[in-house]
């Protein structure tokens, strides 16, 4: 059963000048959900001690809930200190991997196979029946989270040298690009500029305002899916309307 902790942020929760109802209410809810609540921690509005916390939260607990910090600066230093403790937990989680994985080619009992991104993509694509199977106990937008996750790791390594979300970079801004234009379009874009620059006339005009052809960057059709649904969950999130879903 997954554990939870909650971090209560705010100088003025720690010097007892308001009651910290919030807490209260989100362990009732943790333990009507089945969730065990086995620490629940109060700090001030300090950086270096709410990183202490934090820290120590995210390294036993499996989910960590935050409150308060409230403003936006201080919204932005919790989310900050959230990003770097998660790097650096993530990055703890890689040294143990590596460790386990020279373990086991130690022992000389197994043998690792390395799969070459073909395979990979193979796997990934054997593996989409599963996940289907499974859409309605995991919840499908928790899938669509983890695709869209994967797909902005995709598009920060092979698109976003030229292009940004919110601003004209090399190539257009990509926000918005889900509603102005089809699935389809945004494939083939992504498949084959060349002959999309050559042939479609969208993609043409466009050409002559960038003056610089898009390159092909060496994605497969499942890339370009994760990086649509990157593409459609950044709509979600900065308007109330339902991305196009043709
Ligand atoms: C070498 C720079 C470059 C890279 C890398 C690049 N693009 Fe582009 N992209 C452009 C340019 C420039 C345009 C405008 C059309 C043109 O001039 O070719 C464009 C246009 C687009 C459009 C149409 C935007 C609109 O407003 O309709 C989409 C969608 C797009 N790119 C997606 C991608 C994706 C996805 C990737 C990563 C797989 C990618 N691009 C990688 C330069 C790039």
């Amino acid at each position: 059963m997954a554990n939870a902790e909650i971090v209560a942020i705010g100088s003025e929760l720690l010097l007892g000048q308001i009651v910290d109802t919030n807490s209260a209410w989100m362990a009732q809810r943790l333990t009507a959900l089945g969730v065990n609540l086995y620490f629940k921690s109060v700090v001030g509005d300090n950086p270096a001690r709410m990183k202490e916390v934090i820290g120590r939260a995210v390294e036993r607990a499996d989910v960590v809930i935050t409150s308060g910090g409230i403003g936006p600066t201080q919204d932005d230093l919790t989310r900050e200190i959230v990003a770097e403790v998660t790097e650096w937990g993530n990055a703890q989680s890689e040294e143990i991997n590596q460790r386990d994985k020279q373990n086991i080619v130690a022992s000389g009992r197994s043998e690792i196979i390395e799969l070459t991104p073909e395979e990979l993509t193979a796997w990934q694509q054997a593996m989409h029946p599963v996940w289907d199977q499974f859409a309605g106990v995991i919840g499908q937008d928790v899938i669509d989270a983890a695709i869209a996750a994967e797909g902005q790791e995709i598009f920060d390594m092979k698109c976003s040298v030229c292009h940004k979300i919110n601003e004209r970079y090399v190539g257009p801004a990509l926000s918005g690009v889900t509603k102005r234009r089809k699935p389809e379009w945004i494939m083939n874009m992504a498949l084959n500029p060349d002959q999309m620059i050559k042939d479609d006339p969208t993609a043409r005009q466009l050409f002559t305002e960038y003056l610089t052809p898009m390159t092909f960057q060496n994605v497969t059709e499942d890339d370009v899916t994760k990086i649509l649904m990157y593409f459609r969950s950044i709509e979600s999130d900065s308007s109330a309307a339902p991305a196009e879903s043709e």
